[in-house]
């Protein structure tokens, strides 16, 4: 039975992953030593590749240290499959697995705008248009602080939608049209976003504060809105990402006119978005600026679906629309 599992894990993760191979560990090791097993659950600090070479020796204990304390499978039966690169090296990721790593489509239009007609999408566009007013006055031109800060609000709207959607669903027994995976999708999306900004921006004290007064503010905001009206929640989460893609467009002209280093693009990233391994931070922000114009055709999407007096489960959901 056990062997049988094992082979079928091993067979649906060969059939999912598109461009990398996988060797499967057919038994869990009992080291606790560390080694090749142990090294799964480590933590890695940082991404940024240059800073992989050059470890100090007391980094390095530390992680021989991190190593032996990993949790090793035993009793249940826990193991994730050994996975490769597609160069032979060992995959170093679990927050996300190769075969969820794309290449973005950055041949999307960023100059798109939904032109507010309604009233609800009058306000959803002047409630924005009243934060950016704000967010513009606080970080001025600091470009990466500004990102970082946006994405750990970026990441509430498609997961309270989605936890909604799914809620709903179990309540009246119904499918959602693929929206619920949808809508968690951008929410992770936007989360990889956050996790590759921490490498380049190390948040302060301050900052780390403004961050739980704002989620505790947005979440629940967001959660009333959108049981409220999801067809303006929807548009507002557009118009949010309108904004997004006009501030990573800032940042790139930053970039491009030197008041902002190209730094080499951190690990996490050039494996994400499948990036060539000397790709910079100017390579990073063009394709995190694809996925936010994506993010905002779906949402406009969704509004407008809304706005037609449907719902959402009735068009079928852009799942893996990047
Ligand atoms: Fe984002
Ligand atoms: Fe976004």
């Amino acid at each position: 039975m056990k062997h049988f599992l094992v082979r079928s894990t091993t067979q649906a993760l060969l059939r999912r992953s598109r461009n990398f191979s996988t060797a499967a560990i057919a038994q869990p090791r009992h080291h606790h030593g560390g080694g090749t097993y142990g090294s799964f659950y480590l933590q890695r600090m940082s991404t940024l590749p240059e800073k992989k070479d050059q470890q100090p020796e007391e980094n390095k204990n530390e992680t021989n240290n991190k190593n032996s304390k990993a949790v090793v499978s035993s009793y249940w039966g826990i193991a994730r499959p050994k996975l490769l690169k597609e160069d032979g090296t060992e995959w170093p990721w679990n927050c996300f697995m190769p075969w969820e790593s794309y290449s973005s489509d950055v041949s999307i239009d960023v100059t798109k705008h939904h032109v507010p007609k309604t009233f609800t999408d009058k306000f959803a566009f002047r409630s924005v248009k009243f934060l950016r007013v704000l967010s513009d006055l606080y970080f001025k031109e600091r470009y990466g602080c500004h990102a970082m800060m946006l994405e750990t609000i970026a990441g509430v709207p498609g997961m309270v939608a989605g936890m909604l959607l799914h809620l709903k669903s179990l309540r009246k027994f119904q499918h959602t049209g693929g929206w619920i995976k949808a809508l968690l999708e951008e929410a992770e999306n936007e989360r990889m976003h956050l996790m590759t900004m921490v490498e380049l921006v190390k948040p302060s004290w301050h900052e780390r504060l403004l961050v739980i007064t704002a989620q505790g503010v947005f979440f629940n905001a967001f959660f009333v809105f959108y049981i409220l009206s999801p067809k303006t929640a929807h548009r507002f989460v557009g118009y949010l990402e309108e904004e997004a893609v006009i501030s990573y467009t800032q940042h790139l002209n930053a970039i491009e006119s030197g008041k902002v280093e190209n730094v080499p693009a951190p690990a996490i990233a050039i494996d994400y978005w499948r990036l060539p391994k000397d790709a910079t931070l100017k390579d990073v922000i063009t394709v995190i600026r694809a996925d936010e114009a994506h993010h905002r055709d779906v949402n406009h999407f969704a509004s407008d679906i809304h706005h037609q007096g449907k719902e959402l489960k009735e068009a079928p959901a852009p799942i893996g629309y990047h």
